[in-house]
């Protein structure tokens, strides 16, 4: 049966807009009373394992100010996702894959931010003595982790010394005190190609944090935009409307307008103190913990009540590693389609991998050596390179979101003597975990054909898979024997 699908959403212009609609989807509930040491974390992990499963606000958290709260789980529905970039709200996971997967292919026309003079994220200033950055609710996550992190569905906004470019990239933020925030980048992500600049010239880093904000903005800095595009003009080009921003007062730095929490200072290269252990993406606590410079904080800005907006990793598939492979997915098909590869059909960064380690991608086969210059292809551009794993190259009767049809697809139609290629030292980091731990910094990766082999695929078995018009009518007629549909009455 089709189902109807409404017009796309009007994207929400800040956290509490959004939080407002989400609200109305029923898909907001509220905790009071739950901890940040410890309870948070855990009806988190929970939260993040489980869908669909709500967006959850933390409020009366003990030992903080009331209305001083978490929101965890945010990004852990496709109707959330749906509505944080305007598509509508109840497609089908297919659906809205393919819609957005369009909209990247035909590429997001990049809005610039709007300069104003003012926002609510000057409600509360504290400057001087009063800067305190304990004040705000900031968990500790995961068991082991080795301090609470303020930063996780957050981002820190720098600007390039010599480009003059800004960008926005959600890099995770510990609290180390009252006045220091430690900070974490991996090599090669676009904040810490500016760190090194300026710590190259010998000078500081301003950099402006935003632990709060506008979801769209926090997921435009975790996604792979490209290297000199801001995110805000990528994310005002995605809702149709320029982002607000202030100039910061402290390092001139564009900063939302309407964020929740702003935190602005500079990054001295000579002072460094211990980040971590935290709880990673994939899974393990692998980068350890180690000196990182610190962010010395000069000015605090935040609004009434304010709302840490958080996106921990946990062992995936979690909240993170889904709205991830939905984000990823479409911006590693825009990047194989402007490299000039034709035929590509279906793309998706698996949760199981933390949205890079396993990447299924599906093709019609066009030419000799198409499906191999695919998959060398995906494990190279911007989004698949950073530590990936495996890509997996699979026809287009392959569902590439169903992973028990790609692991099938491998089964049977890879012969692994001659179906996976292997490039050494590619692009990794401290964050891999099976990386010797003296030895980080790259990885291998394997490149797995699991395609009709194109010399014999005429003669290749034929599949049991059913055709699509056929899978449609199995379930429109006997959907209801596995709970799909209603049961016909009886003509008696
Ligand atoms: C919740 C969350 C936390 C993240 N933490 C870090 C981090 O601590 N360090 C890091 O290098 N990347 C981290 N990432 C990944 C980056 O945000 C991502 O690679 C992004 O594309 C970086 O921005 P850039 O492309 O502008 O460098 C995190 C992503 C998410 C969703």
């Amino acid at each position: 049966m089709a189902t109807t699908i409404r017009t796309e959403t009007k994207t929400p212009t800040d956290l509490r807009e959004w939080l407002k609609k989400v609200d109305e989807i029923g898909e907001l509930q509220v905790v009071t009373g739950a901890n940040a040491e410890e309870d948070i974390g855990m009806a988190t992990e929970l939260l993040g394992r489980t869908r669909p499963s709500k967006a959850t606000i933390f409020d009366e958290i003990p030992g903080y100010k009331k209305g001083f709260r978490v929101l965890s789980n945010g990004l852990g529905s496709f109707a959330r996702i749906a509505l944080t970039l305007g598509l509508p709200i109840d497609a089908s996971p297919h659906e809205l894959v393919k819609r957005w997967q369009e909209r990247v292919r035909k590429g997001i026309p990049t809005i610039a931010a709007e300069v104003t003079k003012d926002g609510p994220v000057f409600e509360n200033v504290l400057r001087g003595d009063q800067i305190d950055c304990t004040i705000f609710p900031a968990p500790k996550f995961h068991e082991f982790d080795g301090g609470r992190y303020l930063g996780t569905g957050s981002f820190d906004i720098t600007i390039d010394p010599d480009e003059n470019w800004v960008n926005l990239g959600t890099y995770r933020v510990m609290v180390h005190d009252k006045t220091r925030l430690g900070f974490y980048i991996s090599p090669g992500k676009h904040g810490r190609q500016h760190r090194d600049k300026w710590f190259a010239r010998g000078q500081k880093m301003p950099v402006a944090f935003v632990a709060g904000g506008d979801p769209l903005l926090f997921l435009a800095a975790c996604t792979e935009i490209p290297y000199g595009i801001t995110e805000y003009d990528w994310a005002g080009g995605v809702r149709g409307t320029p982002y607000r921003v202030v100039k910061g007062p402290v390092t001139g730095l564009p900063i939302p307008a309407d964020a929740e929490i702003v935190i602005e200072g500079f990054v001295d290269p000579n002072d460094k103190a211990i980040e971590g252990p935290f709880g990673e993406w994939t899974g393990y606590y692998a980068s350890g913990e180690r000196e990182e410079p610190v962010l010395r904080v000069h000015a605090i800005y935040h609004r009434n009540d304010p709302i840490i907006l958080a996106s921990p990793p946990n062992v995936p598939p979690d909240e993170q590693s889904f709205y991830r492979a939905f984000m990823r997915s479409a911006r590693l098909r825009g990047d194989l389609e402007a490299a000039s590869i034709p035929g590509i059909v279906g793309v998706w960064c698996h949760e199981v991998g933390g949205s890079r380690l396993f990447n299924a991608i599906s093709i019609n086969q066009r030419y000799a050596g198409h499906a191999r210059q695919v998959g060398h292809a995906a494990a190279s551009v911007h989004t698949g390179a950073y530590l990936g794993r495996y890509v997996v190259v699979v026809d287009d009767d392959i569902d590439v979101m169903d992973l028990e049809q790609v692991l099938w697809a491998m089964c049977t139609r890879s012969e692994p003597a001659e179906s996976i290629d292997i490039i050494p030292r590619a692009w990794s980091g401290p964050l891999d975990p099976r990386i010797h731990p003296d030895k980080k910094g790259f990885s291998s990766r394997a490149i797995i054909d699991a395609t009709r082999p194109w010399e014999w695929r005429d003669r290749f078995p034929i599949s049991q898979l059913p055709t699509p018009a056929m899978k449609q009518k199995a379930l429109d007629r006997w959907g209801w024997l596995v709970g799909k549909g209603e049961r016909p009455k009886s003509r008696g």
